[in-house]
């Protein structure tokens, strides 16, 4: 499948996607959410996939945000439906069942912080620059910003991001605890791919756990994300993975997982 906004490659086991419209700073216009989501299903399908890499093409931006010059003009129902589309795409990426590392080359903004929260793990680039300014265009972020960041930094914070709209330095983005790791621009593919290749040496079904147990228990109650990790970790015991893992440690010898 190729895609007219998307690059998708493999290497190994590790498949990178990157939103390819360098020219508007890869914005998300309609096809483009449309593609990531299909993007995203062809992943979750493929058993070979076992890690994500989402970045944005250029060395200017990870993404600029929803493609302002498409919903300018739009009416509340076009607006409900965009940002719905929005949403259900970075829904998938959260809910995928598989690692997803936004690599953050550069701009982050609106959209573009909103599709990178929906990822799990966050590396930038010193350079970039991460923010919510929708206030400015007489919005709000319409695509989870208002509950990711709050999620993620506290409300203080995410107040203070979406109702000044100021973009924020990588550095502070780490120290608010919105991105995992800052590194020079020149060392981030080596980061990113340093990271990638651990997860895919990992067991995919308790990667899977820690990923549902994390979103999907994080949002219960308490007794009931309990029960669900109790339940999660019963199922990783199932698997021949668990098996070896174990077996492994008492042997003192690398694991071998085989994602069975
Ligand atoms: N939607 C649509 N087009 C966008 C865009 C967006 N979110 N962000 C950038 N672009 C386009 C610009 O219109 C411009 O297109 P043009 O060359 O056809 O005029 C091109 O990308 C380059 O952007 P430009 O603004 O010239 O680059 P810059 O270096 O001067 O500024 C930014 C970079 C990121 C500060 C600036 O583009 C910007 O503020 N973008 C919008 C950010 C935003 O509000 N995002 C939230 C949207 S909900």
């Amino acid at each position: 499948m190729s895609y007219a906004h998307l690059l998708v490659s493999d290497q190994d086991a590790v498949r990178t996607i990157t939103v390819h419209r360098p020219d508007k700073l890869n914005a998300l216009n309609h096809a483009t959410i449309g593609e990531l989501h299909h993007a995203f299903a062809a992943a979750r399908a493929d058993a070979a996939v076992r890690v994500l890499v989402l970045t944005g093409a250029g060395p200017k931006a990870f993404v600029a945000g929803a493609d302002i010059s498409e919903f300018a003009s739009a009416t509340p129902v076009q607006a409900r439906a965009f940002s719905e589309a929005g949403q259900q795409m970075m829904r998938s990426v959260e809910t995928l069942g598989k690692p997803v590392i936004a690599r953050i080359n550069g701009f982050a903004l609106g959209g573009g912080m909103e599709l990178a929260m929906c990822c799990h793990l966050r590396i930038a680039a010193e350079s970039a620059k991460l923010g919510t300014p929708e206030i400015n265009l007489g919005i709000l972020p319409g695509f989870g910003a208002t509950q990711r960041l709050t999620r993620l930094c506290g409300r203080a914070a995410a107040l203070e991001l979406c109702l000044l709209g100021a973009p924020i330095t990588a550095q502070r983005a780490l120290e608010l605890g919105i991105v995992n790791r800052v590194v020079p621009a020149a060392e981030l593919d080596a980061e990113v791919m340093k990271v990638a290749a651990q997860l895919a040496r990992s067991a995919p079904h308790a990667l899977r756990a820690i990923l549902d147990a994390v979103i999907l228990g994080g949002d219960m109650a308490l007794d009931q994300g309990l029960s669900y990790e109790t339940h999660l970790f019963a199922v990783t015991a199932s698997t021949a993975d668990m098996r070896e893992g174990t077996a492994a440690f008492l042997e003192k010898r690398p694991a071998q997982f085989r994602g069975t």
